[in-house]
């Protein structure tokens, strides 16, 4: 089983049914410990593709993006997000829709930031539905960059954003892939 998962077993929380509660190790508090396996093991999926920046978005994706890029040696960009629907000139925007949250936002960057010769790693803290991943693969693309793959640390397979950004023709790499949570327990994907 991989680090990720034990890890979920050992502290994560099962809410209401449907959200797993991370925020002692993930997204509240940070084991750095953990995520500097996690970003060693991103590395060693992502290695010799040539990765030359992260993108993430704001705010729990800052953290695994932070530690996962000194393994790459590249910077981190994280999307903004924002309500005002005064989008300047001087960035690149998408709308993401959130399904847990049935709001949408803004979500821009700098065009400072992004360009034609990036070669992009998209790394998020989940993946759920998926539209925050899309939302940034939208932006590389508005950038002319590529994007080389995109790698959460908790896929909920379940909700289909997996299956989205695969079909896409995305290399996909999440570090715990859950098939299924039930009655307070939680299955893997095998
Ligand atoms: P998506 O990002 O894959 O499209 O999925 P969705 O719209 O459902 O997710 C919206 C927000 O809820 C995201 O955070 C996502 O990380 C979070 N989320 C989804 N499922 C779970 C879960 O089971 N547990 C926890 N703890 N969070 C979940 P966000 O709104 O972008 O927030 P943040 O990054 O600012 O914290």
């Amino acid at each position: 089983m991989k680090i990720l998962e034990q890890k979920i077993l050992k502290d994560g929380k099962i809410l209401g049914g449907d959200i797993l509660k991370v925020d002692n190790f993930l997204n509240h508090q940070m084991d750095v410990a953990l995520f500097n396996e996690l970003g060693r093991d991103i590395y060693t999926h992502y290695q010799g593709c040539g990765v030359n920046k992260i993108l993430t978005i704001e705010a729990s994706g800052i953290g695994l993006a932070c530690i996962t890029a000194q393994f790459f040696n590249c910077n981190v960009l994280f999307a903004k997000k924002r309500k005002s629907l005064n989008i300047s000139d001087d960035v690149f925007s998408t709308k993401v829709y959130s399904f847990t949250k049935k709001t949408e936002y803004d979500v821009v960057v700098s065009k400072e930031y992004l360009g034609k010769d990036d070669k992009v790693l998209i790394i998020d803290d989940f993946l759920a539905n998926g539209n925050a991943c899309l939302g940034l693969i939208d932006l590389v693309r508005k950038a002319g960059g590529e994007v080389v793959g995109v790698s959460c640390a908790v896929e909920k397979t379940y909700q289909g954003g997996y299956d989205k950004i695969a079909a896409l023709g995305y290399d996909v790499y999440s570090l715990a892939r859950i098939a299924e949570m039930k009655d307070g327990h939680i299955k893997f994907v095998e």
